[in-house]
């Protein structure tokens, strides 16, 4: 059994959802807490900048976020944080780099996103932009840790990144990226960031298909085609349906 995908249909079903003329919806989520977090410096910036590009933007504050318990899900930051993914076309994970990887305050909102939402990730098909702060010389860890997240998320992650290295030596004293080539990979990002929501968004259901998935479904209806016509052909009993 092998899926239906010929190119007509392939170009059927993508034409079919008209791309709209709306704002690219995008959620903003960072990993720290520290009062003076170049994280959040860097998440501010990152919302300016998507606006600036006429995104509409919402940037998550993960203070007062429970630890994930698997119970809570009642409490107003979990519902506004799982509200607002759902809400996003897009989103922008920015983490320190802590002991090599991403943060545990990084971590657990994403731990607190639904994983799955009538049989899909409530995340699958969005597009995802991954960014990390480092106290210390250039790494690209936390930003390889976020792409696998954002694949376990189902997630399309665009090819370009951004990390800032010595992230204490970028900001100005009004907690603004300096004028540099870390600024401007930034707008790099986002640039790419916004052309990929708005190029996908509308497309995501169909991109997110699964064979593996739909054929459960398709087996069953499949069976039950096979058993109606024996039935109505009066064969019932004399043949087995394989
Ligand atoms: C426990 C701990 C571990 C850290 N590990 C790393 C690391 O592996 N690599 C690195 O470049 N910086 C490391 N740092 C520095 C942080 O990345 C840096 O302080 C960053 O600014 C923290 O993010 P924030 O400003 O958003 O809070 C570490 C800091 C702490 C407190």
């Amino acid at each position: 059994m092998l899926p239906r995908h010929t190119r007509s249909e392939i170009q059927r079903r993508l034409q079919k959802s008209s791309p709209s003329s709306e704002p690219a919806k995008i959620l903003i989520l960072y990993g720290s807490l520290r009062p003076n977090s170049f994280s959040r410096l860097l998440a501010n910036q990152v919302a300016e900048i998507l606006q600036y590009f006429d995104a509409e933007v919402r940037l998550f504050d993960p203070a007062d976020l429970p630890l994930y318990d698997g119970v809570n899900f009642e409490h107003p930051k979990v519902h506004q944080l799982r509200e607002w993914s759902a809400w996003s076309q897009g989103q922008v994970w920015i983490s320190p780099e802590i002991h090599g990887n991403i943060s545990a305050v990084f971590k657990n909102q994403i731990d607190w996103l639904p994983l799955d939402q009538s049989a899909t990730r409530a995340t699958q098909g969005k597009t995802l932009a991954v960014m990390q702060i480092s106290g210390g010389s250039q790494s690209f860890n936390t930003v390889n840790s976020l792409r696998v997240l954002g694949r376990w998320m189902r997630m399309f992650t665009i090819p370009n990144q951004s990390s800032i290295a010595k992230a204490w030596q970028e900001f100005d004293e009004l907690g603004r990226l300096k004028d540099s080539s870390f600024r401007d990979r930034v707008i790099d990002v986002l640039e790419e960031l916004v052309k990929t929501t708005i190029l996908l968004r509308g497309q995501s259901d169909y991109l997110t298909e699964r064979f593996s998935e739909a054929k459960g479904e398709q087996l069953v209806a499949a069976e039950g085609t096979v058993k109606n016509t024996v039935v109505s052909c009066g064969l019932a009993g004399s043949h087995k349906v394989a």
